[in-house]
């Protein structure tokens, strides 16, 4: 097998995984929680989303949480919207970044942002061309790229023409979320081999949440292929709340700890990222998901 020499980790916690953790978390803790991510290095890190607090109330104040983070050069930071209400308050709020999302079957597409799938690309076109204008790249998601938790299965050739459409958009890397967490080596490597035939494979991300305990090999699958773009979130924090029995996305620590023993560099220290998981998982009063920061505890 032949992997990439270096990978970029897109640290996805403060959004993904506390979008889905049942009780608000404090401004105060969302703040430390990016500063302490800053620091261990990532480039990319996910802050929260601009969408409406009747859908997802955890998001609320991603506003408060933006002005009072300690920007840092190095550091990218991402808000999630949905449609120009949040690319406007993601302007007004400073992100470096925004990201959109989409999905590949409609009843997701549905649940999740109530619109259809065409629907949703219609609201992309004004954000991406209001975030150009203001030079600030766009990042696109899709979920449920293997399976659906209201349709079932997903064939990579449902997800071939939303590739497509983001990357007509304008979008600069399109994240392949298994949102439910369902792939298999199998059913990756077919996806990664479809969408190769769309762009160059530095234009996609892989996102995978880690209900069946697949993610890390499926990972390596991807890895062969030559993505080199990985969302994790600290801890393995996290799930979709449009997604009911879906984990978080696979532990950012379990990824280093893995790429690490394959002397694949992602310029992040494993033990500085276990501190933070620690310090997530004592707030939130849990055990981490992470299979490595449970060891090390
Ligand atoms: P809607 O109810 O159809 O919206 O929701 P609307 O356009 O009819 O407007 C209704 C009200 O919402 C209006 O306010 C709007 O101004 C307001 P009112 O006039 O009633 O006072 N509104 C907003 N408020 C704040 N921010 C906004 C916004 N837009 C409208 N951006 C909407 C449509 C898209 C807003 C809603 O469905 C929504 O917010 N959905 C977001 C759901 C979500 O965040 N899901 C989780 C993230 S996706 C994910 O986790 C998957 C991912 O990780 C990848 C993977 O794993 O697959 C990315
Ligand atoms: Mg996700």
């Amino acid at each position: 097998m032949q992997y990439p020499k270096d990978v970029r980790l897109v640290e996805v916690g403060p959004r993904d995984g506390l979008q889905n953790e049942p009780m608000n978390t404090s401004v105060e803790f969302r703040v430390e929680l990016v500063n302490r991510l800053s620091i261990c290095g990532f480039e990319t890190i996910e802050v929260g989303s601009f969408v409406s607090p009747e859908w997802v109330s955890q998001m609320a104040a991603t506003d408060e949480v933006l002005a009072r983070v300690t920007r840092r050069s190095h550091v990218s930071l991402v808000a999630l919207v949905p449609n120009l209400v949040g690319l406007n308050a993601a302007i007004a709020a400073s992100v470096d970044e925004v990201a959109i999302f989409t999905a590949t079957t409609e009843t997701f597409c549905h649940k999740n942002t109530n619109c259809s799938i065409k629907e949703s690309l219609q609201r992309f076109q004004p954000v991406l061309k209001k975030a150009q204008e203001r030079s600030i790249s766009v990042r696109g998601y899709i979920s449920c790229v293997v399976g659906c938790p209201y349709e079932g299965a997903v064939n990579t050739r449902q997800v071939v023409p939303i590739v497509e459409a983001l990357l007509d958009l304008g979008c600069y890397e399109i994240s392949l979320g298994d949102t439910i967490g369902v792939g298999t080596t199998h059913t990756i490597r077919e996806l990664i081999d479809a969408v190769s035939q769309l762009a160059s494979l530095d234009k996609f991300a892989i996102h995978f949440h880690d209900t069946y305990g697949q993610a890390l090999p499926n990972i390596l699958v991807a890895l062969d292929r030559g993505i080199s773009v990985i969302d994790s979130s600290v801890g393995g924090l996290g799930g979709c709340p449009y997604a009911k029995g879906a984990n978080g996305n696979v532990a950012t620590e379990d990824v280093i700890y893995m790429l690490d023993g394959m002397g694949v560099n992602t310029g992040i220290a494993l033990d500085d990222v276990v501190d933070v998981s620690k310090f997530v998982f004592s707030y939130l009063n849990k055990h981490p998901a992470s299979r490595v920061t449970s060891a090390r505890l």
